[in-house]
C-alpha cells in the first residue's frame, strides 16, 4: 500500500475523476475526506466505496468557490481524520458559450470554483501543515486546456492556465516547507462533465479520431497518477504538470 495511514482531502469527489481518486487513495490505505456540492447520494456511494477498503472516510459538503467554505472544509477534514497529508484540488466546472456571449455570472462561477477554490483551499492546507510543522502534497487537477486552446470555453481555459502558473509559483514558495505541488492535466475523461459530448456521436467520433490511444480516459487513468504524486516515490517531484490524455495533445496531423 502506497498511502498507508495518510489523510487526504479530495475536493469534488462525489463523482467523476474526484471519486476515482478518492477510491484509489483508499485502496492504497489512505483515509479520505469526500467533498462535493449537489447530490449527497453520489457522495454516499463514494464513501461506501472508500470505506470498503477498510479505511476511514467522511463526507463534507462545501462550495469551494467560497473562501469561508474551503477554510471550514480543511478544518472539518482534519478534525474528522487527523492531520492532513494530501490535498487534491479537483472540483471544477465548465460553461460553454462563444466568447462574445459569456456572462459575468458564468465567468465568476468558473473562476471562483476552478481557480479561487484551488488557491484558497491550498492556502488553508498550507496553514494547517505549517501549524504542525509537517510536509505535504498538493495535487491540482487542471486540464490539457491549461495549455491547449478550447474555443467556447475561454474562462475555463483561463482558469486552468492560471492553475498551471500557480502550481509553478507555489512549488518555489512552498518547497522550503517540504510541500510539493503538481498538476495533473487530463484530456477527455468519461465523466458526467462530458455528458453533452458523450451524447453526440458525431463530436465524440471526431474526438476519438484525434486520440492516438483510440479511447476516452477513465477516472482510474487519472487516479493512478495521483497516487504516484501523493506517494513516497514522488518525493522529489514538484512544480510540474503531468498530462494524461492518450496522446491527444501531441497529436498534430497535417490534413
Ligand atoms: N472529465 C474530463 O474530461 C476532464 C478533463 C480535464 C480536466 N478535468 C477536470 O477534472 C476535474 C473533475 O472533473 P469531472 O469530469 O470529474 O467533473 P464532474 O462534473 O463529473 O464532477 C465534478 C465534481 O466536483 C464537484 N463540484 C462542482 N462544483 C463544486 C463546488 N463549487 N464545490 C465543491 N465541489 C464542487 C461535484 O460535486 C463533483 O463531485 C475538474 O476540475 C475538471 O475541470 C476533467
Amino acid at each position: 500500500m502506497r498511502l498507508k495511514g495518510k489523510n487526504a482531502l479530495v475536493t469534488g469527489s462525489s463523482r467523476g475523476i474526484g471519486r476515482g481518486i478518492a477510491i484509489r487513495f483508499a485502496q492504497e490505505g489512505a483515509n479520505v475526506a469526500i467533498n462535493y456540492v449537489g447530490s449527497a447520494r453520489a457522495a454516499e456511494e463514494t464513501l461506501a466505496a472508500v470505506t470498503a477498503h477498510g479505511v476511514r472516510g467522511v463526507i463534507l459538503p462545501a462550495d469551494v468557490g467560497s473562501v469561508d467554505d474551503v477554510r471550514r472544509l480543511v478544518d472539518e477534514a482534519s478534525a474528522a481524520l487527523g492531520p492532513l497529508d494530501i490535498l487534491v484540488n479537483n472540483a471544477g466546472i465548465e460553461k460553454h458559450a462563444p466568447f462574445w456571449d459569456v456572462s459575468e455570472q458564468d465567468y465568476d462561477k468558473v473562476i471562483d470554483i476552478n481557480l479561487k477554490g484551488a488557491f484558497f483551499a491550498t492556502q488553508a492546507m498550507v496553514r494547517h501543515l505549517r501549524s504542525g510543522g509537517r510536509p505535504g502534497r498538493i495535487i491540482n487537477i487542471s486540464s490539457v486546456h491549461e495549455d491547449l486552446p478550447f474555443p467556447n470555453f475561454a474562462a475555463y481555459c483561463a482558469s486552468k492556465g492560471a492553475l498551471r502558473m500557480l502550481t509553478r509559483n507555489l512549488a518555489v514558495e512552498l518547497g522550503p516547507l517540504g510541500i510539493a505541488v503538481n498538476n495533473i492535466a487530463p484530456g477527455a475523461i468519461e465523466t458526467p462533465i462530458n455528458t453533452a459530448l458523450l451524447n453526440d456521436p458525431r463530436k465524440l467520433g471526431a474526438l476519438l479520431n484525434q486520440i492516438p490511444l483510440s479511447r476516452l480516459g477513465q477516472p482510474e487513468d487519472v487516479a493512478g497518477l495521483a497516487v504516484f504524486l501523493a506517494g513516497d516515490e514522488a518525493a522529489y517531484v514538484t512544480g510540474s504538470t503531468f498530462v494524461v490524455d492518450g496522446g491527444l495533445s501531441v497529436n498534430y496531423q497535417e490534413q
